[in-house]
C-alpha cells in the first residue's frame, strides 16, 4: 500500500492508470476509520476486482466545518487508519495536508461547488455552509484521483444526494455508489463523532435508531397515511425520555427529492438529528 501526501504526485499516478485503462476505485473519508468506513472499501474492491486500483482519502476537510463547529476537536488517527486500511487491501491512501489541498501563499482559496436546491433543507438549515465545503472538496479529490466509480455511505443520506446531483449536473464521468449503514449491535449507527460520547450518553444514543424504527411500525401498521406533524412529536417525546438527548430536527420526505412531506406513507423517508451536549448525531432510513 502507498501513502501519497502530495496532490500533484497522486494526480500523476491517476493520469497513469487512466493510461493503462485501470479501473480507479474510490472511497472518500476524513479519517478516523471504524467498520462502516470499511464496509465502503469492501463494497469498492468487490466493484473493481484484483485488476482495478482502490483509493481511500483521508482528509479531515476544514472548509465543510463551521467556525463554531468541532474542527479542531474532530477525532484523528493516521496511523490506526493506515493499519486498518492495509489489512483491508487499499493500494493508494491519499493523505494531504490543509496546504496541500487550500494553499493560501498568494491569494486564499475562492472557488466553490454549491448545489442550491437539495442541500438546503435538513443538514443545510442546521449548517448552512456545511454543504458547500463538502462539494468543493469532493470535486476536488474527484479531480485528483481520477476514479471510475466513487463510494458513498446512506449514513450520511443528505450528502449522497447532494453529491449523486452534484455528479449528474456537472457530468462528472463517474458512478456514484451508495452504501448501506453499518450500526453497532444495538442499532446505533457506526460514526467517528460516536466516540465523543461519554458512556451515559453512548446508551441514550441507541434513542435514534429506535426512532427510526418507530416511525417504520407505526407506518407499516397504518392502514393508511400518518400525518408527520404526529409521528414527529411520538418521536421527539421518545428522545427526550433520554434525561441527555436533544432532538434538533425530525423530518420526513421523499427520498428522491429529499421534499417533506406532510402524509407519511410507505417508502417515504425519516432523517434526524439529535445533541448529546456538545455532540451532534444524525441517522436515517426508510419508513
Ligand atoms: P466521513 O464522515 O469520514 O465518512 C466517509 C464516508 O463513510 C461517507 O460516505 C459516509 O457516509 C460513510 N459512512 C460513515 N459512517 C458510515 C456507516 N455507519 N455505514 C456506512 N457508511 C458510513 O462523509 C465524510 O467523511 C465527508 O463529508 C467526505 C465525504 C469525506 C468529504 O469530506
Amino acid at each position: 500500500m502507498r501513502v501519497i501526501k502530495v496532490v500533484k504526485k497522486m494526480q500523476t499516478m491517476a493520469r497513469r492508470w487512466q493510461s493503462e485503462k485501470k479501473r480507479v476505485s474510490f472511497v472518500p473519508t476524513m479519517g478516523y476509520l471504524h467498520a462502516g468506513h470499511e464496509s465502503l472499501i469492501t463494497a469498492a474492491r468487490r466493484r473493481v476486482g484484483r485488476s482495478g486500483v482502490v483509493v481511500v482519502s483521508i482528509f479531515v476537510n476544514p472548509t465543510q466545518f463551521a467556525a463554531t463547529e468541532d474542527l479542531s476537536r474532530y477525532p484523528r488517527n493516521l496511523e490506526g487508519d493506515l493499519a486498518m486500511c492495509r489489512r483491508a487491501g487499499v493500494d493508494v491512501v491519499f493523505a494531504p495536508s490543509n496546504e496541500e489541498m487550500y494553499p493560501s501563499e498568494t491569494v486564499e482559496f475562492s472557488t466553490y461547488v454549491s448545489e442550491s436546491f437539495l442541500s438546503q433543507s435538513m443538514e443545510g438549515i442546521s449548517r448552512p455552509t456545511h454543504f458547500r465545503g463538502v462539494a468543493t472538496v469532493v470535486t476536488k479529490l474527484f479531480n485528483i484521483v481520477l476514479p471510475s466509480v466513487a463510494f458513498f455511505g446512506a449514513k450520511d443520506f443528505q450528502q449522497a444526494a447532494v453529491l449523486r446531483k452534484m455528479v449528474g449536473d456537472l457530468n462528472i464521468p463517474l458512478t456514484l455508489v451508495v452504501a448501506p449503514t453499518l450500526r453497532e449491535p444495538d442499532g446505533l449507527a457506526m460514526s467517528s463523532r460516536n466516540a465523543y460520547l461519554t458512556p451515559t450518553q453512548r446508551t441514550q444514543a441507541v434513542v435514534l435508531s429506535q426512532s427510526i424504527t418507530h416511525a417504520r411500525q407505526r407506518v407499516q401498521a397504518s392502514p393508511k397515511f400518518l400525518l408527520s406533524k404526529t409521528l414527529s412529536k411520538e418521536i421527539e417525546h421518545l428522545i427526550r425520555q433520554q434525561p441527555e438527548a436533544e432532538p434538533e430536527y425530525i423530518e420526513f420526505f421523499h427520498p428522491d427529492t429529499l421534499v417533506p412531506v406532510t402524509k407519511i406513507l410507505r417508502g417515504h423517508h425519516i432523517a434526524l438529528a439529535v445533541r448529546f451536549g456538545a455532540t451532534r448525531l444524525i441517522d436515517n432510513g426508510p419508513v
